[in-house]
């Protein structure tokens, strides 16, 4: 059976949400996540594929591994990828702890929104640097919901927003990590260490990012925990309610939206 390991869940639902944030951040995550032909990359925690298919599609010629601890998870993600005709993927199931790989077996090695739900992530980053032969490199992208600011302002919606970041953190994770990448890739042995941040930035000017990202990503993210914010007494379902709405409110004409997602690249 599958474990429940993070907060935001396996339904359809959040499938979908992964994929709507993949193709709304598709230029702004992964314009830079070239690999090259020939290449074994690794994508460790690759759920139902939303990164698959972007970094199949970006580096045809890379052979990429993609693992997950979610058996159910991987036979949607291989699905997704089969339905698309991709040939340079192979999927396997594996907790990224402790992978059946050979020592050096990989050039480069990604991950996209999964140590922000693992209790430990320095012991993640220092599982999967044996893995990578030397010369060879890593990527990690995270968010920062402390990074979320808009207008209008809202405490209400700023209230909601940390019932999510005090959930994440009772299951063992960690909403904020994005700001961590820098030290933790350090310690776990990486050397030039660099950190981009990326910021979303949306107004009325921009549709498609207020559709896809505020609303479909963003807000569709943090209604996810609703009823365990509730119900576990964290906020009252009416300041909820405020602070689901005043998010929405930000979609307006008037509106304004700004989070910040953070790259961090390493070597071996
Ligand atoms: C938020 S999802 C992100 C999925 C994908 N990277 C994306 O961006 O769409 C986090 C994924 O990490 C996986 N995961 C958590 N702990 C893991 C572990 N120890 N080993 C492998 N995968 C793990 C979960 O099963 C889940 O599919």
């Amino acid at each position: 059976m599958d474990r429940p390991i993070y907060v935001h869940g396996y339904s359809e639902k959040e499938a979908e949400r992964l994929g709507d944030q993949a193709r709304t951040l598709l230029g702004l995550l992964h314009s830079d996540t070239q690999y090259p032909a020939m290449s074994w990359v690794l994508e460790a925690g690759c759920g139902t594929g939303a990164q698959t298919m972007i970094l199949a599609r970006n580096n045809p010629g890379a052979r990429i591994t993609s693992v997950d601890i979610s058996p159910e998870s991987l036979r949607r993600a291989e699905s997704r990828i089969r339905r698309e005709g991709i040939k340079n993927v192979t999927f396997c199931v594996g907790d990224l702890f402790a992978l059946p790989f050979p020592p050096r077996i990989f050039d480069h090695v990604f991950l996209c929104f999964v140590l922000e739900h693992l209790p430990d992530p320095d012991k993640a980053l220092a599982a999967l640097r044996p893995l990578i032969r030397p010369g060879g490199s890593i990527t990690v992208i995270e968010g920062d919901h402390g990074s979320a600011y808009f207008h209008p302002e809202s405490s209400f919606a700023h209230s909601a927003i940390r019932c999510l970041i005090d959930l994440q953190k009772k299951a063992g994770g960690n909403a904020l990590i994005g700001r961590e990448l820098y030290p933790l890739l350090e310690r776990a042995g990486y050397v030039n260490v660099q950190v981009s941040p990326r910021m979303v930035y949306a107004d009325a000017s921009r549709p498609e990012l207020v559709d896809g990202f505020i609303r479909q990503t963003f807000t569709a993210m943090i209604e996810g925990v609703r009823e365990e914010a509730v119900s576990g007494g964290l906020i009252s379902r009416e300041e909820w309610e405020r602070g689901i709405s005043d998010l929405y409110r930000t979609c307006e004409p008037d509106g304004v939206f700004c989070y910040t997602f953070f790259k961090a690249t390493g070597t071996v």
